[in-house]
């Protein structure tokens, strides 16, 4: 094993610890969705039991709005819980996002855990994870593909991630070329590309620059929940409040400003960052996201009550977003709108 490989296996272990905690969570900056309420119809015809939450994603029938976010892989543990994400979304039928597979690049070791994780996961799409910092640096992408195909992935993520790599110890805050790399990448992937943050933030006029390289879906990953600045910050000992803990934009900012895209450019717009309770999920829909996704609270259930807890948690977030679509008279998602919200601070 490569001195690289060691680092990325200890720094992912030191991860997956931290963030089976709060204390990595955003300090004063929140997600935003606290300052919405649902403007509540008196008079509504929903019929709760024919609402369906059904939904393509690229090409594939889920059964709700909601992906299992980017996280583990590369370590023993990290592993398992990979495999245990894949049944739960086999059993819920939503999308599952695999962490960064950047140590897979190095060995053939994963390619039986990769076939186990497609096993495990059955039908649903499976969302492959790389490094926008990792790309710049790759003369080919033939062996990330190769990769991507042992896990029958349907889509390729790209996680920009800038304060993050600047603040890791033997980070690589090294994004010159990235448009250009982009670019090449979409052309050459036999996958859709999203391109995600990890908790900054992607603004709208970010987005646009993405859309216009090719890519069809954009995971905002705002701030308000896990702060990946904290993380590293914590990994340094630098325990001390630091200015950039609570750096970027709140994940409903985001989700309001780039749903105006959608006038005029058609991708997938997922909704992430914080997304840890029913009423999140239902306010990132209604602010305009296709898709929710969550990561950490995930992982916290995961190891707290297995995965049987993690199916609780997801099918009773969209029994409680039921109840909010019949109390705001909304029978299907596409009705269900920003006109279906109201600022908090203009009920008095
Ligand atoms: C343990 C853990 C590992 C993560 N690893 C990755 C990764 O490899 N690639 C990635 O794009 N995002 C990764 N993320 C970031 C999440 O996908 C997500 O964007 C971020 O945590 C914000 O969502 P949250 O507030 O729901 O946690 C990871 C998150 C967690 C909790």
């Amino acid at each position: 094993m490569t001195e690289q490989s060691k680092h990325i296996i200890l720094r992912k272990k030191e991860h997956l610890e931290l963030c089976k905690t709060d204390a990595v969570q955003f300090m004063e900056k929140t997600s935003g969705f606290e300052k919405y309420d649902f403007l509540h119809s008196a008079i509504t015809e929903v019929q709760i039991t024919k609402i369906d939450f059904a939904k393509k994603f690229f090409g594939k029938n889920v059964s709700y709005p909601l992906l299992i976010s980017c996280m583990t892989g590369g370590t023993a543990e990290g592993e398992n819980i990979n495999l245990q994400l894949a049944e739960v979304a086999a059993e819920l039928n939503i999308p599952l996002g695999l962490g960064s597979l950047r140590f897979a690049l190095e060995t053939n070791d994963y390619d039986e855990h990769f076939k186990l994780i497609r096993k495990a996961a059955k039908e649903v799409p499976i969302l492959g994870n790389i490094g926008g910092a990792q790309i710049i640096k790759m003369k080919s992408f033939k062996s990330l593909i190769t990769l991507l195909e042992k896990v029958e992935a349907d889509v390729l993520v790209v996680h920009l991630n800038p304060l993050q790599e600047f603040l890791q110890k033997n980070g690589d805050p090294n994004f010159y070329g990235i448009k250009k790399s982009l670019g090449k990448l979409v052309k050459y992937s036999p996958m859709p590309i999203i391109v995600k943050e990890v908790g900054s933030g992607i603004s709208k006029k970010s987005a646009k620059v993405l859309l216009d390289l090719g890519v069809v879906g954009i995971d905002v990953a705002g701030a308000g929940g896990t702060s990946w600045a904290g993380v590293e910050l914590l990994r340094n000992k630098q325990s001390v409040k630091n200015l950039f803990w609570d750096w970027g934009l709140p994940t409903s900012f985001c989700i309001k400003k780039t749903a105006e895209l959608k006038k005029k450019n058609k991708f997938m717009l997922i909704g992430s960052g914080g997304i840890n309770s029913s009423f999140d999920v239902a306010k990132a829909l209604a602010l305009g996201a296709d898709f929710t996704a969550s990561a950490r609270i995930i992982l916290q259930t995961l190891v707290k009550t297995k995965q049987t807890g993690v199916v609780s948690l997801i099918s009773g977030w969209f029994e409680d977003v039921k109840l909010i679509m019949y109390l705001t008279d909304s029978q299907n998602l596409r009705s269900f709108g920003k006109e279906k919200l109201i600022l908090k601070k203009d009920f008095y």
